[in-house]
């Protein structure tokens, strides 16, 4: 991972992406203005998705994540954090542990860079990566379609890769797991990091997976999940977990 300096932070990027990269570029209004805006992801807050070729060098689609806060927190300050060091930044360290996984073959977007901007004691920070294309996430997948048992077998598999090499997700989730072909992605790695293997935090990534399949269910009863998938995932994740 490469630094430079702006004028209001700093900016951490990776091996291939263009070292022209400035602060402009982890802003949406500056892919606005040259109609580089392919789209958007609105959640609680927006993932936006430009065409980075507008800018030269790179031929790539890219996602571009700004850090907001959660909770309660939130009334008080949307998107400052307390700064206590470059690389524990949100940002920077989501883009350091999405540069070693991606290195190590691991199946995550291909990082790009982070953005941090100092304020007095806080910063705020936005995140680029790699589109994973024509990849959906798994709730707009089983919206639409069922998968088949192999690949629910799969993605247990995939899982317990990640599981194996001490890669704790904080957040995972149907959204956060990325289906293109038969290959599954894991993304939004925010707060995440490496942990020693350990079934407490293994579980509790599990148990989260399960809850918020049996949620999106709730909300879309139509969706193409059923305790038989959650089994097939399970002996999937069991199967490659070591123990
Ligand atoms: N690299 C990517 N390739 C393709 N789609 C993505 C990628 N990153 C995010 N998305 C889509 O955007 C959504 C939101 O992105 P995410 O990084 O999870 O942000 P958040 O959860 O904070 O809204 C994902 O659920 C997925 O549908
Ligand atoms: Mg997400």
């Amino acid at each position: 991972m490469k630094f430079k300096k702006t004028a209001k932070g700093s900016i951490a990027y990776c091996q291939y992406t263009p070292s022209s990269i400035e602060p402009n570029w982890f802003a949406a209004d500056f892919w606005r203005q040259q109609s580089a805006i392919t789209g958007s992801s609105k959640g609680r807050y927006t993932t936006w998705f430009v065409d980075a070729n507008s800018v030269g060098k790179a031929q790539n689609q890219w996602v571009l994540r700004h850090y907001y806060r959660g909770g309660l927190i939130e009334k008080i300050s949307r998107d400052q954090y307390l700064f206590t060091g470059l690389e524990k930044t949100r940002a920077v360290a989501e883009l350091a542990l999405l540069e070693n996984l991606y290195q190590q073959g691991f199946a995550v977007p291909k990082p790009i860079a982070a953005n941090v901007e100092r304020s007095g004691l806080f910063y705020r920070a936005d995140l680029i990566i790699e589109r994973v294309e024509g990849a959906e996430d798994l709730v707009a997948r089983l919206s639409k379609a069922a998968m088949t048992d192999a690949q629910w077998l799969v993605l247990g598999e995939t899982i317990a890769e990640f599981h194996n090499h001490g890669v704790y997700h904080a957040d995972l989730n149907a959204k956060n797991i990325l289906i293109c072909d038969d290959k599954f992605y894991l993304i939004d790695f925010d707060r995440g990091e490496l942990r020693k293997p350990n079934s407490q935090w293994q579980q509790a990534n599990m148990s989260r997976l399960l809850r918020s399949f049996r949620k999106e269910l709730g909300k879309l009863p139509t969706l193409a999940f059923n305790d038989g998938n959650w089994q097939q995932l399970h002996q999937g994740y069991l199967a490659k977990l070591n123990h």
